[in-house]
Order: structure tokens, then C-alpha cells, then sequence
């Protein structure tokens, strides 16, 4: 499938956002939409569990979302090309990958050159995969953070549109912690979609 168009307008940005859990970051995009920090709309939410509490978040927040259960898919592409299928329909310019806990193919990254983004919890390149807080408690680091980068293949590579750092603080757990985070999380990851867009002429910049 051949990726959308460049295009340059002033019109907001039409954003869709995956996520498989609490969707504390989803809320925090929609509640920078919503205030006009970012210049942006969250056209659709896509969770890949009944049980994402995203859900309830897009229902409070009056955004459509869409489940696409992963165990009704054979394969990780087929359930990609669903993913790209529906934001096509929902002439998306970007997607944001906001706790998404699966590996993503090809035929998403593809259909979005340089416009999918995803927010991970520590300083990449360190601590990638899906226990990055535990990691970093584990190995004893004074900081990390988070960082918020376009998709490459390779699960958590790719340009790094912006970081936060997190001290660790003496006495931290994994909740202490992945709370701290998640604050920055919610900073940085408008700020990365507004970069993206920028670098891609999205954007008016100034
Ligand atoms: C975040 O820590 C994000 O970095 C990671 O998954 C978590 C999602 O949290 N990829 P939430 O569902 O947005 O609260």
C-alpha cells in the first residue's frame, strides 16, 4: 500500500493513536489537542485488548476507538495491515504507538514513513523492551527516563525525536518510578508528534 502524501496545510493535524494499556499517554495527547498546545486532532484510538483501560478513556473523552483483538489475526502483518487499513479510512497524517505491546511489521511501518512514533519508558538506546523500568532499578542507574522516537524495525530503534530524564531516587520501586515517568512521558510525547510533523513539512513552522 503505497504511503499517504506529503502534504502542507494549516489544517490540524489528524492523529491515530495504538495502545494496549492504562492509555494514560492516549489522554495525555487528546488533553493537549483539546487545550491547543498541540495543533492536532486524536481521530482514532485502536486498542488490541478488550481490557485496555484506553477504552474507557476514549469513551470519557468522546474519541473513537476500535478494538482489533491481536488473537484474531494469524499474523503480526495481517493484523498491521487491519491497523493501516482503519487509519487510512481515518485519513490519519500520523501515528502514535502510546503503549502498544506488540511488535509492529513492515506494512504498518511502511504505510507511515516517518510517521509513527512511539514513547518508551527509559533513555534509548538503553534498557529496550517490555521491562525497561525494571531493567534500569536492576541495574542500579542514578537516571533514566523516557524517549519518545519514530519506528524502526528493530523494536525500540529509530531517530529520537525527544528524552526526558527521570532520577532514580533511593528507596524507588518499579511504581514509584514508572509514575515519575509517565509525568515526562505526557510532557514530551505532544511535543514529539509537533517535531515530527515539523521535520516532514506537516507543519508551518514559526
Ligand atoms: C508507557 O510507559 C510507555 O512508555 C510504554 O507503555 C507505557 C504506556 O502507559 N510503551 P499508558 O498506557 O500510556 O499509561
Amino acid at each position: 500500500m503505497p504511503p499517504a502524501q506529503l502534504i502542507v496545510t494549516e489544517r490540524r493535524l489528524r492523529l491515530g493513536v495504538m495502545a494496549s494499556g492504562s492509555g494514560s499517554n492516549f489522554e495525555a495527547l487528546v488533553e493537549a489537542c483539546q487545550t491547543g498546545r498541540l495543533g492536532a486532532e486524536v481521530e482514532l484510538l485502536i486498542v488490541n485488548n478488550p481490557n485496555a483501560g484506553a477504552l474507557k478513556r476514549a469513551e470519557r473523552l468522546g474519541i473513537q476507538s476500535q478494538l482489533l483483538d491481536h488473537r484474531l489475526y494469524g499474523s503480526r502483518q495481517e493484523l498491521d495491515q487491519a491497523l493501516v487499513t482503519r487509519f487510512q479510512a481515518a485519513q490519519v497524517d500520523l501515528v502514535v504507538m502510546a503503549g502498544w505491546m506488540r511488535i509492529v511489521t513492515e506494512t504498518l511501518i511502511q504505510a507511515y514513513p516517518e510517521r509513527l512514533i512511539n514513547i518508551h519508558p527509559s533513555l534509548l538506546p538503553s534498557f529496550r523492551g517490555a521491562k525497561a523500568i525494571r531493567q534500569a532499578l536492576e541495574a542500579g542507574v542514578k537516571l533514566t527516563g523516557c524517549t519518545a522516537h519514530l519506528v524502526e524495525l528493530e523494536v525500540d530503534t529509530g531517530p529520537v525525536l525527544v528524552q526526558a530524564a527521570v532520577p532514580v531516587l533511593p528507596g524507588d520501586s518499579e511504581a514509584s518510578l514508572s509514575e515519575r515517568i509517565h509525568r515526562q512521558e505526557h510532557r514530551i510525547l505532544p511535543l514529539a508528534v509537533q517535531l515530527a510533523a515539523e521535520r516532514i513539512g506537516l507543519l508551518d513552522q514559526g
